[in-house]
């Protein structure tokens, strides 16, 4: 079966190979500046052919190349993992300042977390050379719970305990978002200090 991304992979790969290119040369710069690097670190990656073609179907979208880059947008995907929640936001900036990409979609699952205590940052950009590129961004613990909660989705347990374990995963978040403001608290102290001294 032909790819579903037709004849545009290698452009795909470019340009997610493009996109981490830069944000390694923006950690770079600001860790020159600052000292600081707000990236803990950054994976990508090109959406699978099987996925791509599941999520077509799940969206009622015939399984063409026009589906797959224009319909739908995290064919490349970019996930950039932060010590801290600011960081988050400052890198959120960032992005949004390259200045060969508009920002087309933004959620603050962060400040508005998810019915099941998902957070994260979501952005999908749009390079001036025509693709989408779906960019989250979250704190580690935000990262861990979201992992853990991905291997729970796909261990489909028949068991009669599924709301106990989604309101525990709940709790959980809920905790790891408690947490991750405390530490914030505890980063800014320390900064603070440094400047007074
Ligand atoms: P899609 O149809 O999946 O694209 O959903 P959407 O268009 O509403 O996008 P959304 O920004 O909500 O989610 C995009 C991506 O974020 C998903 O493909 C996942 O990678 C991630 N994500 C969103 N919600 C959750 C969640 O509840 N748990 C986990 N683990 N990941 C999530
Ligand atoms: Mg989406």
């Amino acid at each position: 079966m032909e790819s579903i991304y037709g004849q545009h992979r290698p452009e795909l790969e470019k340009v997610l190979q493009q996109m981490l290119g830069r944000i390694d040369d923006l950690r770079k710069n600001i860790r020159e500046k600052t000292g600081e690097d707000p990236i803990e670190h950054c994976l990508g990656r090109i959406k699978s052919e099987d996925s791509m073609r599941e999520k077509c179907r799940r969206k009622g979208l015939p399984e063409t190349t026009e589906s797959a880059l224009q319909e739908i947008h995290d064919a490349i995907g970019i996930r950039v993992v932060c010590a801290f929640r600011s960081d988050v936001y400052k890198v959120r900036d960032y992005l949004a300042g390259f200045d060969d990409v508009t920002v087309t979609e933004e959620k603050d699952y962060i400040r508005h977390a998810k019915p099941n205590g998902y957070r994260s940052y979501h952005m999908i950009v749009k390079t001036d050379s025509g693709y989408y590129v779906e960019v989250q961004i979250r704190t580690i613990s935000m990262d861990t719970w979201a992992a853990l909660e991905h291997h729970m989705k796909y261990k489909k347990k028949v068991s009669g305990n599924e709301e106990l374990i989604i309101s525990e995963l709940k709790r959980c978040a809920d905790e790891l978002a408690s947490t991750d403001i405390s530490m914030q608290t505890i980063h800014d102290m320390i900064y603070e200090e440094e400047d007074h001294f």
